[in-house]
């Protein structure tokens, strides 16, 4: 089962694929955790990138299309992809196309994660990573179950990404309203997109999510 999880900045995107790749064995394939790793590694592709996220503008679709047919090659074909934060634009849709034809993969759900934006700044601002296995979590939402510790691994450093702050996020959600909300309708011309209340509980949230996954004929 091959899925994208679309959604504007902060609506649970990357949080709700954690819980599939756990629950499900899927593969998360997130252009933007692919980016970080390329601007921490200092790559060509990282060092073009760092600007353009640091701004909250999109990094060129042929980088980050090139990225998910690499990371799409280092799958097994038995494992299901979900498309986290890609594609992100018309012409990344339609390379999406290509790049799942050519490996004899199709498209099995397009699941919006249906959010209030004005809600998605406290969210976004808030959040925070464990340095060392990167398990999510949030100032007030989700804080570790003992203080200054990560539940997962129990390291004591955390950090926060640069293009958290309010103003950066504001750029974050008119690039989404320009470039990606109007691929919506490419998806429901083909029956895709299921809709899910992004602004409930994260458990409720994968709950709906794993309905409509088990649905799947
Ligand atoms: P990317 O890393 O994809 O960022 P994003 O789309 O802005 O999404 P986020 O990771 O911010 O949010 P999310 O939806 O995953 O929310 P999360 O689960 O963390 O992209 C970053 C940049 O890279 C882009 O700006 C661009 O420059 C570049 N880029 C990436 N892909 C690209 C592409 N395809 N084309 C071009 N450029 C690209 O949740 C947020 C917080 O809310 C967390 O703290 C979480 O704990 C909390 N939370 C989650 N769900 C709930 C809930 N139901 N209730 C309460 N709190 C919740």
């Amino acid at each position: 089962m091959n899925l994208i999880l679309l959604g504007p900045p902060g609506a649970g995107k990357g949080t709700q694929a954690a819980r599939l790749v756990a629950d499900r064995g899927m593969v998360q394939l997130s252009t933007g955790d692919m980016l970080r790793a390329a601007v921490k590694e200092g790559t060509p592709v990282g060092l073009k990138a760092k600007a353009v996220m640091d701004a909250g503008e999109l990094v060129s679709d042929a980088i980050v299309s090139a990225l998910i047919g690499e990371a799409l090659d280092r799958m097994g074909p038995e494992q299901g992809a979900i498309f986290d934060g890609y594609p992100r634009t018309a012409a990344q849709a339609e390379s999406l196309d290509a790049i799942l034809s050519e490996r004899g993969r199709s498209l099995d759900h397009v699941i919006e994660l249906e959010v209030d934006e004005d809600a998605l700044v406290d969210r976004i601002t808030g959040r925070f990573t464990c340095a060392k296995c990167g398990a999510g979590y949030h100032d007030r939402y989700k804080l570790p179950k003992v203080e200054g510790a990560c539940d997962v691994c129990g390291s004591h450093e955390f950090k926060r990404r640069p293009d958290d702050n309010a103003e950066t996020v504001r750029t974050r959600m008119a690039e989404y309203r320009a470039k990606t909300a109007p691929i919506l309708p490419i998806y429901e011309g083909r029956g895709l997109v299921s809709r899910v209340d992004g602004m409930a509980e994260m458990d409720v949230v994968t709950d709906a999510i794993a309905g409509i996954l088990d649905r799947t004929p």
